[in-house]
């Protein structure tokens, strides 16, 4: 059954899960309104949506927003993400991913938006003892990151109760990868990303690359993640609003595909995928860094029936690396048009 258009606003759409989300809505049939700052994000990739340049903070220009269109929904991935940079400045996080998050969803419910697809993290959930973490481990976040989004989805919560919106709130383990035709990928500058660092390292916009920490309590010492392809993580966006929009109750689900991979296991994949023999060094661990973090992500493929397609780490980073590439010639073509 063809379901009906929906206005959906999409907070956070130029940025790299945000863009891969508005592209599968837009292909999808819905009509979709970005709001950006581009503190993170880049206008080109927004593919077939309205632009609005705007920051989380403007109170007024987020009601001149929801006031001007009728939304339905709102998806919300405009955030702050760097575990290692919560830790020096938390303020950033704080104001940013949970004062700025309450006002949005405060506002949602004020202009009678319907549904709320919130964009949370792994990272709430700490470091727990589980081999694989379900929904219902209690949060206990050992970083400001994980903190500031832990407040978020309580205040989402509150609002829903209050308001009668419904929610789905989507915990991210590792994201990478990119859009099969390489038109949009992980664009964020200073990037800290495992996947991304590595594959500036093998382009070489690094002169090496240093793993951080080799004496956790894992088989080869370094830090395991499960690391999920954005294009399957776009996909539970879309099948969450479905959920929403068919009446379904909110929900809160793990998204990622249930095992993991250490540091050293990506770095080979890398060396492997792009050829190239980077330099690859070994120092301290990262504060802030929880050892093991796994999905259990029985729930999200119950609810919604999500039907992983790309869980293969080498596909992963081939899509990466072809992105990546890419990225290298767009800005090329820039310094040459510039
Ligand atoms: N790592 C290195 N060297 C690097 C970069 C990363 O050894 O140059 C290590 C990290 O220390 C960590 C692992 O690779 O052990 C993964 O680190 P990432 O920075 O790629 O990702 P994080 O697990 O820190 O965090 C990411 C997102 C968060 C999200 C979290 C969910 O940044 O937004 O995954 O698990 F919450």
């Amino acid at each position: 059954m063809a379901r009906a258009p929906l206005n959906v606003l999409v907070t956070g759409g130029a940025g790299y899960i945000g863009s891969h989300v508005v592209r599968d809505l837009v292909q999808a049939g819905h009509e979709v309104t970005v709001y950006d700052s581009l503190y993170s994000g880049h206008e080109w990739a927004v593919l077939g949506a309205d632009f609005v340049r705007g920051d989380l903070a403007e109170r007024a220009r987020l009601e001149w927003l929801l006031g001007s269109r009728n939304f339905h929904a709102a998806i919300h991935c405009a955030g702050h993400i760097w575990v290692g940079e919560s830790v020096k400045n938390p303020a950033k996080y704080y104001f940013n991913n949970a004062s700025n998050a309450f006002r949005l969803f405060d506002l949602c419910a004020q202009y009678g938006i319907r549904h709320v697809v919130f964009s949370s993290t792994a990272a709430v959930y700490g470091q727990p003892d589980e081999a694989t973490i379900d929904e219902d481990t209690p949060l206990a976040p050992i970083n400001p990151y994980g903190a500031s989004k832990a407040m978020a989805e309580r205040a989402l919560q509150d609002v829903a109760a209050a308001s009668g919106l419904t929610f789905a709130i989507l915990r991210y383990f590792n994201v990478a990868g990119a859009d099969a035709q390489a038109r949009i990928g992980e664009a964020t500058p200073d990037n800290s990303h495992l996947v991304k660092v590595a594959l500036e390292t093998a382009i070489g916009l690094r002169g090496a690359m240093r793993i951080n920490g080799t004496d956790y309590p894992t088989q080869d010492g370094t830090c395991i993640r499960d690391y999920v392809h954005v294009d399957d993580l776009a996909n539970a966006h879309l099948l969450a609003l479905d959920h929403l929009t068919a009446g379904g109750d909110p929900f809160v689900a793990n998204c990622g595909y249930g095992h993991g991979f250490s540091v050293r296991q990506v770095l080979e994949s890398v060396r492997q995928v792009t050829g190239v023999d980077f330099p690859i060094e070994t120092g301290p661990r990262r504060e802030g860094d929880p050892a093991i973090l796994v999905a259990d992500s029985r729930r999200i493929k119950a609810l919604l029936g999500w039907t992983p397609r790309h869980d293969d780490l080498e596909r992963i980073v081939a899509t990466a690396w072809a992105w990546e590439r890419r990225l290298q010639d767009m800005r090329g073509e820039r310094r040459l048009s510039a």
